[in-house]
């Protein structure tokens, strides 16, 4: 949530803020803005509701100079988007400009105490307090900004990622972090600040993260610094990251979402490399080979996740149940760290996130870390909050993933719990020869079976025409593919704004069959599997109440096809790895049924790719 970037050396600050802005905008853009130290050391902000684009037009005729600059785009959390609540705030005297990700949650208090001695608010923001009792201390105690930062800081409660710059400083940018994302590139005379690498990218490899309760002082004419709120100066590991530029681009592709739906072929390649010996078909993930015992001797596996990540944890639920018999849960993050969980130290608590920053699932990590789990990650940005709060991991390798609904990382997801489940079952002796070659073979052949899935396009896209119109969807899948229905209408919803509902395809009798009628279009997959003639009576009760089938069924399918209204074919593999077979069909009807709604699908409204707010 939100987006924060800040330059310093010697080129012209403001395109290179705007050039983050843009790559940082799946973060938030509900509103934009910049602040930056001109020649004169007069600081300028500019910010208006909108996106980065109207920002840019906002910027057409101002003072433009400065070789300092802070820039944010917003997700709001305290306040409606409007120019006001837009970042950077000033200070009550201007001469302080700060960018914050986050939430003060004791804003309330702290701004009180400012009203009685004599502040005023333009916003209705918790930020804007921050800044008024930065400029405050460092008034009245007469102290340095970096002073009256980590003095402000100890009596915030809440996340927090921030940029401050002063005027009259050309200089000096001070930046601190807790929960919320930082990350500080470094250049020959110049330092780059973002809440994510990838968005400075081009400038530099080399990079330094700010942890939580630090303070960096960045400041062009001096290495970089980083202390604590109690000033002790903290060692800085400068770490290397390289990435293409044409992983951040559309390359030719009307939007990141299509784009990343397409690259998922060669993204599978790029999880598994390494991972599977194509020769012998062997499973080796590292962070199993090195925890091997903790492995061994689980009692019980959590899955810790939100969202998409939630809905591929239940994949992995079914996969490690059933190749590694160990019990597994699957916990919503948010519930989890609420509600005093039994967490035991031979429990593994496996967190999954794309972004690696979600908040609800970083807290989840932290308590059970606290209560004394081993617990693993899988997530996809390197060097990411969560990765790096994680005792062990596998990472995705699937890129970066921009447009906001996730596609690629939800199949990089379920390939490495693939993957694992096959490790920790050989370990264990849990899983026998012909199944794990069977999964293993499979999985090396997905890159391919997806190229061939990928083939339906035009006919999903034809599909979506027909029911582009309709008010509300169901989705139903059984076993595997339950999950699978879940994420297709999560995918639907999030980007068209149709309602739409998965659920596990028995369960409708009990319930939500009411809903059928000849308006209701209903999704159902019934692939072969174990609940394939289940799920082919199931697809009956709906037909006979009026329902619009639109099976997702194997290209060889005889018995379905029959009773749906419509049929999405696709090749078969393993059962336990059609869920991501049947997701691109899922993730392409929802896109195009979106495109042609009109929406902006990389951006939809109210959401965020990454949210560091709980
Ligand atoms: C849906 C989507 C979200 C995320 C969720 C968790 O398309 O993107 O539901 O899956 O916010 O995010 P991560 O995986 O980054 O923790």
């Amino acid at each position: 949530m939100c987006g924060i970037v800040g330059y310093v050396g010697n080129r012209d600050a403001c395109p290179i803020l705007l050039k983050g802005l843009h790559r940082l905008e799946y973060r938030g853009y509900d509103s934009a803005g910049v602040a930056m130290v001109n020649g004169d050391g007069a600081l300028n902000v500019y910010k208006c509701k909108g996106k980065v684009d109207d920002l840019e037009h906002f910027l057409d005729g101002k003072d433009l100079c400065g070789s300092i600059g802070i820039a944010h785009t917003r997700w709001a959390t305290h306040g409606v988007p409007n120019d006001a609540n837009a970042h950077p705030h000033y200070s009550e005297s201007e001469n302080i400009a700060l960018i914050h990700n986050g939430i003060i949650e004791n804003f309330r208090v702290l701004k009180d105490a400012l009203i009685e001695n004599g502040y005023t608010f333009r916003s209705s923001t918790d930020s804007e307090v921050l800044v008024n009792l930065i400029e405050y201390i460092r008034t009245t105690e007469n102290c340095t900004l970096l002073e009256a930062v980590q003095q402000a800081l100890k009596q915030v409660v809440g996340a927090y990622a921030i940029a401050v710059i002063e005027k009259g400083n050309h200089d000096e940018i001070i930046a601190a972090r807790q929960s919320s994302p930082m990350v500080v590139g470094i250049g020959k005379g110049e330092y780059f600040l973002s809440s994510d690498a990838t968005s400075i990218i081009e400038y530099t490899e080399n990079f330094v993260y700010v942890n939580d309760g630090e303070v960096a002082v960045i400041n062009r004419n001096a290495p970089l610094k980083v202390f604590t709120l109690d000033n002790e100066e903290e060692r800085i590991h400068i770490q290397k990251l390289k990435l293409s530029i044409s992983q951040l681009e559309k390359g030719g592709f009307p939007h990141f979402m299509l784009k990343e739906i397409y690259e998922q072929p060669h993204t599978l390649v790029d999880c598994i490399r390494g991972r599977i010996n194509p020769e012998t078909g062997e499973v080796k993930l590292s962070g199993v080979i090195d925890n091997r015992e903790k492995f061994v001797n689980a009692k019980r596996i959590i899955f810790v996740a939100c969202g998409t990540s939630w809905h591929a944890s239940l994949i992995g639920e079914h996969l490690i149940e059933n190749i590694c018999r160990i019990p597994v849960e699957v916990e919503y993050a948010s519930e989890f760290r609420y509600r005093n969980p039994i967490i035991r130290p031979d429990d593994i608590v496996i967190a999954v996130s794309q972004s690696g920053e979600t908040a609800d699932t970083l807290a989840a990590v932290e308590l059970a870390r606290k209560a004394g789990a081993f617990v693993y990650g899988i997530c996809n940005v390197v060097g990411s909050s969560i990765a790096r709060a994680t005792d062990s991991g596998s990472y995705i390798h699937v890129g970066p993933e921009i447009g906001v609904a996730s596609t690629k990382a939800f199949t990089g997801q379920v390939t490495v719990m693939a993957m694992l489940a096959l490790a920790i079952g050989h370990e264990k002796g849990t899983v026998n020869k012909e199944y794990y070659q069977e999964i293993s073979q499979a999985l090396l052949k997905l890159p391919e079976t997806l190229e061939d899935v990928l083939k339906i396009d035009a006919q999903v896209e034809d599909l979506a025409k027909i029911f582009t119109y309709a008010h509300n969807f169901i989705y139903l899948g059984r076993g595997y593919n339950y999950p699978t229905a879940l994420e297709g209408a999560l995918k639907l919803k999030e980007i068209s704004y149709i309602h739409a509902e998965g659920y596990p395809a028995a369960e409708m009798k009990h319930g939500p069959i009411a809903l059928i009628d000849a308006e209701m279009p209903v999704v159902s997959i019934a692939t072969p599997d174990h609940t394939y003639e289940k799920s082919a009576s199931n697809i009956e009760e709906v037909k006979s109440r009026g329902g619009k089938i639109i099976a997702v069924v194997a290209r060889e399918d005889e018995q379905v096809r029959k009773r749906a209204d419509y049929v999405i074919e696709v090749p078969v593999i393993t059962d336990c790895l059609m869920p991501i077979v049947v997701s691109i069909p899922l993730q392409l009807l929802a896109y195009y049924i979106a495109v042609n709604k009109g929406r902006n699908v990389d951006q939809p409204r109210n959401l965020a790719k990454s949210v560091t707010v709980e």
